[in-house]
């Protein structure tokens, strides 16, 4: 491996400057509203992904937004690297709590980003880590050491639920075949403790709708004669954790996969400091499952949260009424062996069941996706480790995550390949919040490590 860092050293502005450009367009998924700014990000990404030197590249339509793809094939007899990352970002509110505009990325020093860090929506998630990938492209392709062939699958809908990937994925086998998927779309524990992802969570999302009368009526003209939506919702919402916050749905925790007392040891070994994890939230305890610890009770634990909730007068000032209805939203972590429309099913059982007369109970399933763990001994793996081992300069630690990226698991069934997450977020990036970035420092370490992994997958696989 030679000039990488000479490289990166002589591009490293332009690396950041094209970086700004594609976080001005604001391509929120989620909202109808910003289509042509979805639609106007793939247009970019397919530029872009024409300038580092891939063939091929198109735009693939599908129901919803298109799918950018594009590769290079250099030998069908060396192994094929399948990159996936996504060009969708989440809604930036509430917009209030940004300290500068979520669309007009900043470079600001803080106390773990003393290098910089670029403040903007999708900075880390994903598309600084996605960006990651295009000029690691370039930069092998400029300096003539890409070792591999190459394919490149960024979407636009992973944070509404990656609907239009997974036909995409099922319909083109042959045109995404591969020997390992390439992501970096997770996090690592600190910059000088490197990590990789070994496991990811599975999801189910619920919304519940309780429906009492059939008008919002006076407090005082009926309250106590009737059942309050809102209170029978937050009392239905309280009694799904018990007093040592297990929950409470019947059969939730039958197929959750137990840790053997090593397993759990090896985790604990992870630099971890409770007292620095309290200080960087403000809180003065955590929080959580009885029996476990902080770091388990986020990565090998299932977990259920109510994501939003409304119901009633929320305006300036008071109103005297009991509303018709009340809702949540609500979503569940799973681990490995849960089966997501399972859990939906058997929440949805429960909910119901749990109803008092007087209201009636709605739930709608969302959006899902099953967990995902890989091995460690895999030649992805190796080679990632190897490439981590080189950049940094200390071995990676394998680290189980509680995010999920559903379409994983999809993956490794449809395309029978196992995913390697490299991640170069940190948990302190607030992805998904307000003032979301990403370090200068981690996007340049990615771009340096990533060709690494190429290379020591490539001479693995020999
Ligand atoms: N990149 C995240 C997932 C993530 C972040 C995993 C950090 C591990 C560490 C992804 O974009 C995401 O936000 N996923 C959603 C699920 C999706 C179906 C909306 C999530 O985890 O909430
Ligand atoms: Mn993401
Ligand atoms: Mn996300």
């Amino acid at each position: 491996m030679k000039d990488i860092k000479k490289y990166i050293d002589q591009h490293k502005d332009r690396f950041l400057n094209e970086l700004i450009e594609l976080l001005k367009i604001p391509s929120i998924s989620a909202d109808s509203a910003y289509k042509k700014d979805v639609l106007k990000t793939a247009d970019e990404i397919k530029s872009s992904l024409e300038k580092a030197g891939c063939e091929n590249v198109e735009i693939c339509q599908t129901k919803g937004y298109p799918i950018v793809y594009g590769d290079k094939i250099i030998d069908k007899n060396l192994p094929t690297v399948l990159v996936y990352g996504h060009y969708d970002v989440q809604p930036p509110d509430p917009i209030n709590l940004w300290d500068s505009p979520p669309f007009e990325p900043v470079i600001k020093k803080t106390e773990l980003h003393p290098e910089g860090a670029i403040f903007a929506r999708g900075a880390c998630d994903d598309k600084g880590q996605m960006y990651m990938h295009v000029k690691a492209m370039e930069l092998m392709t400029q300096t003539n050491q890409l070792p591999c062939n190459v394919k490149f699958m960024i979407e636009g809908e992973e944070e509404v639920g990656s609907a239009s990937l997974a036909d995409f994925v099922k319909e083109n086998h042959e045109k995404l075949s591969n020997d390992v998927i390439l992501i970096s779309d997770t996090g690592m524990i600190a910059k000088d403790t490197p990590s990789i992802t070994t496991g990811l969570r599975g999801l189910s999302y619920v919304e519940v709708e309780v429906t009492g009368p059939n008008r919002d009526l006076h407090s005082g003209l009926y309250g106590g004669a009737v059942a309050n939506p809102i209170n029978v919702l937050t009392k239905m919402i309280a009694s799904l954790h018990d007093e040592n916050n297990h929950i409470t749905i019947p059969g939730f925790y039958d197929n959750v996969e137990e840790l053997s007392t090593e397993e759990r040891a090896e985790m604990a070994k992870a630099p971890f400091s409770l007292d620095n994890y309290k200080k960087a939230l403000d809180i003065d305890a955590v929080y959580g499952e009885a029996g476990y610890s902080t770091n388990e009770r986020n990565s090998i634990r299932p977990t259920l949260d109510v994501n939003g909730i409304w119901g009633g007068y929320t305006g300036e000032g008071a109103k005297t009424v009991i509303a018709s209805q009340a809702f949540a939203k609500i979503s569940m972590r799973l681990v490995p062996n849960q089966d997501w429309e399972e859990i939906t099913q058997l929440f949805k059982k429960h909910f119901e069941s749990i109803a008092p007369k007087g209201v009636t109970v709605k739930v709608t399933p969302h959006h899902g996706g099953q967990g995902y763990v890989t091995p460690i001994d895999s030649i992805g793996y190796k080679a990632a480790s190897k490439a981590y081992t080189d950049t940094f300069g200390k071995t990676p630690i394998p680290q189980r995550s509680g995010g999920s990226i559903p379409i994983v698991s999809l993956f490794e069934k449809e395309l029978k390949s196992k995913t390697i997450l490299m991640g170069f977020g940190l948990d302190s990036d607030a992805i998904h919040s307000p003032n979301e970035h990403f370090g200068v420092w981690n996007y340049l370490k990615g771009i340096e490590t990533i060709p690494y992994f190429y290379h020591y997958f490539t001479a693995l696989n020999k």
